[in-house]
């Protein structure tokens, strides 16, 4: 039977495996998808898993989307210029990564009922997720990208990567359309930015990369000022989508049965 991965450390939290075991039952898919905690001195050996086509599929979370890199054979275009993969599969007899994380932000965006073009952007953070964040709103036609993190080596380190951000000093928020949270500040319920959010205004759109809990402190406060509030759950599910499409070549159903699934 076929196996597919996700990989990371910790792997516990992962919603992967319900969701894509859930779509390849419905599509008469005989395989398994598992979650593994992997050490980065194990990620070697399951990437010759896929050469050798003991594993037909792995993804990959944190913290080694970047780590995964140099045991690829190739890396699509996504994966090169964000440095970031959560998707591996064999093509052509060569281990390939893959970024589904850009187009999962860039669909969660276009569904929602916000005009993002000629926007400004304020993102918030400069972890593993934030490089597909950026160059997905670079595809989408935004008028500028702010970006803080309370380390600020890390967004300097963005900056070379990306020379069209601003990088703001952490404490400062600048004014903007779409705040975008890529930190890990609100995973546990009482945690709270220390970022005055105050003179946002209303209309906007407050996005979270965190999904569970479904609305974070940030959310809350956007929502109270009277802004457009989503969090990342149809991000996830979007990746997820995109990945099951690369090795299966099919489109699986997102519905409300699916978004349910994962509360
Ligand atoms: P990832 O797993 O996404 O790679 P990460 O690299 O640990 O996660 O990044 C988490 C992000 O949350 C970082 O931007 C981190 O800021 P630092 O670079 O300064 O560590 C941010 N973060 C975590 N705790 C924070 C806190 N209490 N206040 C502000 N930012 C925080």
């Amino acid at each position: 039977m076929k196996k597919y991965l996700v990989i990371g450390n910790p792997i516990d939290h992962s919603l992967s495996p319900l969701l894509h075991n859930f779509w390849m039952k419905e599509n008469n898919i005989e395989a398994v998808y598992e979650k593994k905690k992997l050490n980065e001195d194990e990620l070697k050996k399951y990437i010759l898993d896929i050469k050798l086509k003991k594993i037909s599929g792995i993804n990959v979370t944190v913290p080694f989307k970047k780590s995964v890199i140099p045991y690829l054979d190739q890396l699509t275009e996504e994966s090169q210029n964000t440095q970031s993969v959560n998707t591996i599969y064999l093509k052509n007899d060569k281990t390939t990564g893959h970024n589904t994380d850009i187009d999962g932000f860039k669909i969660s965006i276009e569904k929602l009922k916000f005009d993002i073009q000629n926007k400004k952007i304020f993102i918030i953070g400069a972890g593993g997720v934030v490089p597909s964040i950026i160059f997905a709103l670079n595809k989408m036609n935004i008028s500028k990208i702010f970006l803080t993190n309370r380390t600020k080596q890390k967004t300097q380190n963005l900056k070379s990567q990306f020379p069209n951000i601003n990088i703001v000093d952490w404490g400062a928020v600048p004014t903007s359309d779409v705040i975008i949270n890529a930190t890990s500040v609100g995973l546990h319920k009482d945690e709270k930015l220390d970022l005055d959010f105050s003179k946002c205004g209303k209309n906007n759109l407050f996005f979270d990369v965190i999904y569970n809990p479904k609305q974070t402190n940030f959310l809350k406060l956007g929502k109270e000022l009277g802004n457009k509030i989503e969090n990342g759950k149809m991000m996830f599910i979007y990746q997820a989508a995109l990945s099951f499409k690369i090795w299966h070549g099919n489109d699986p159903v997102i519905n409300d049965e699916i978004i349910k699934m994962l509360d």
